[in-house]
């Protein structure tokens, strides 16, 4: 098993060109499945959550090839309407295909997703839509088999109780060739939605309303959507990651190719940790003194353009050493605080009173040997160790590389001491 060894207590300056957003390319391979054609995905992220999507996309009869941060989906033949129940473990974003296939193909037959444990991730809000599009949906022991008795999807008029991300998407794939209108009020408002349907677009679809909340989709004839060339949006969530590397350890850099405006939410908070940060264009400069300072306000995790959820561990991470004490609260899921035992044992002092996490700034970490539990958890470890005095050791470090492209390379691009073994 790899692990990552981190010799911290190193000032960091550098720079870092950001990655593909993986939360925006997978739903887009996905929708890849609409097109009948060859879709080719520029800056796609070289993660391995991406390399689960496109053994996906073979598995169903796609043939879908990487080159140099370049994907390329050719889906004329895909005609496979099942996902193996291991492919579908290996992420939660294999759920999203349940809405491409059916709208490919009418029928499908997938399982309850993987991805990282964040409590419980169910999926009703994803089957009640499309259950109200005309799919009879039957789960029998793990499985969900779905079939639309016209083959056709139809529009419908939708509520979602919540602007859940994925259910959203799901939404969008199987409305995209439905009959008629289909129209999801509440719906989420994350730039990777926005980024997704940019994509259909791209395709032919015929969408609106996306990023405020109520999106228009005109169903149109599968055989009008095509392939494509695109691009996908940079990484927020890996931005906020590389920002708090240096707003923990002190230091300088610069964040090239950032989606500063998508990143607005999270970075309105770091300011407030004492970073000078400025942001011209696409880029990001930041330069983080010799301590940070807490953040008096609750930091609350909101859907989008809330502070996001995915920022939590991280931001966490840089604030155990802040002068004064943090308060974080999670929102989004009900157990996103499995990094914190790991922060502890490298000095960290954090309670956890329900959904809150009262983090009170201590003068320094130490190294330790801990355990990554999930991607962000496992990200904010790499921080922590980053300025802790000393060395640390991650292991399970798997759960990283689903979604940053070799972490270890982008500490070093920045001067971080952080090698794999
Ligand atoms: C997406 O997960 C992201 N993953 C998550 O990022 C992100 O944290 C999350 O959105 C929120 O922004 C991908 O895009 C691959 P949700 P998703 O549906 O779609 C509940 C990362 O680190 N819910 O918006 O699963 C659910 O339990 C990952 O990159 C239902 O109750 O998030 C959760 O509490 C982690 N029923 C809340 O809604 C449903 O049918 C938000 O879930 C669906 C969701």
């Amino acid at each position: 098993m790899q692990r990552l060894i981190i010799e911290g207590g190193k000032r960091l300056s550098g720079e870092i060109e950001l990655q593909g957003c993986k939360n925006s390319a997978l739903p887009i391979m996905a929708a890849a499945l609409l097109c009948r054609g060859r879709c080719v995905l520029r800056h796609c992220p070289e993660i391995t959550d991406i390399y689960s999507a496109s053994r996906i996309l073979n598995c169903l009869g796609a043939e879908c090839s990487f080159s140099d941060g370049t994907a390329a989906a050719d889906t004329a033949a895909a005609d496979g309407t099942e996902i193996p129940d291991a492919l579908m473990r290996e992420m939660r974003s294999s759920i999203v295909f349940m809405g491409a296939i059916l709208g490919r193909c009418g029928e499908c037959r997938v399982s309850i997703p993987g991805g990282c444990e964040l409590g419980a991730r169910p999926i009703d809000m994803h089957l009640s839509a499309l259950r109200r599009m005309g799919t009879i949906i039957n789960e029998d022991g793990g499985s969900i088999y779905c079939r639309i008795p016209s083959g056709r999807a139809r529009g419908a008029r939708l509520t979602l109780p919540f602007p859940s991300v994925g259910a959203t998407e799901n939404i969008i794939l199987c409305a995209v060739c439905a009959e008629g209108t289909t129209i999801i009020n509440n719906a989420a408002r994350e730039p990777e939605i926005c980024d997704l349907c940019g994509f259909l677009r791209s395709c032919g679809a015929e969408i609106s309303g996306d990023g405020c909340g109520r999106i228009t989709v005109e169903g149109v004839p599968p055989e009008k959507l095509h392939g494509c060339t695109y691009t996908i949006m940079p990484d927020r969530i890996a931005g906020a990651t590389y920002l708090c590397m240096v707003a923990a350890a002190g230091g300088e850099m610069i964040l090239k190719n950032a989606c500063t405006a998508e990143m607005e939410p999270f970075l309105s908070v770091l300011e407030q940790t004492g970073c000078s940060m400025c942001c011209t264009g696409e880029t990001v400069y930041l330069r983080s003194g010799a301590r940070l300072r807490a953040v008096q306000d609750r930091i609350r995790t909101m859907p989008h353009p809330g502070f996001p959820t995915d920022a939590q561990a991280v931001l966490m991470a840089a604030l155990t050493t802040a002068e004064g004490t943090s308060v974080f609260e999670e929102t989004i899921f009900d157990c996103r605080y499995r990094h914190t035992e790991a922060l502890r044992k490298m000095g960290a002092e954090i309670d956890i009173v329900g959904r809150a996490a009262v983090v009170r700034g201590v003068g320094r970490l130490h190294g330790a040997e801990v355990s990554a539990t999930d991607l962000r958890g496992g990200a904010a470890m790499v921080i922590a160790g980053l300025s802790a005095e000393g060395t640390t050791i991650i292991t399970d470090i798997s759960h990283i590389d689903r979604g940053y492209e070799k972490i270890e390379e982008a500490a070093a691009r920045l001067g971080g001491r952080v090698r794999r073994e």
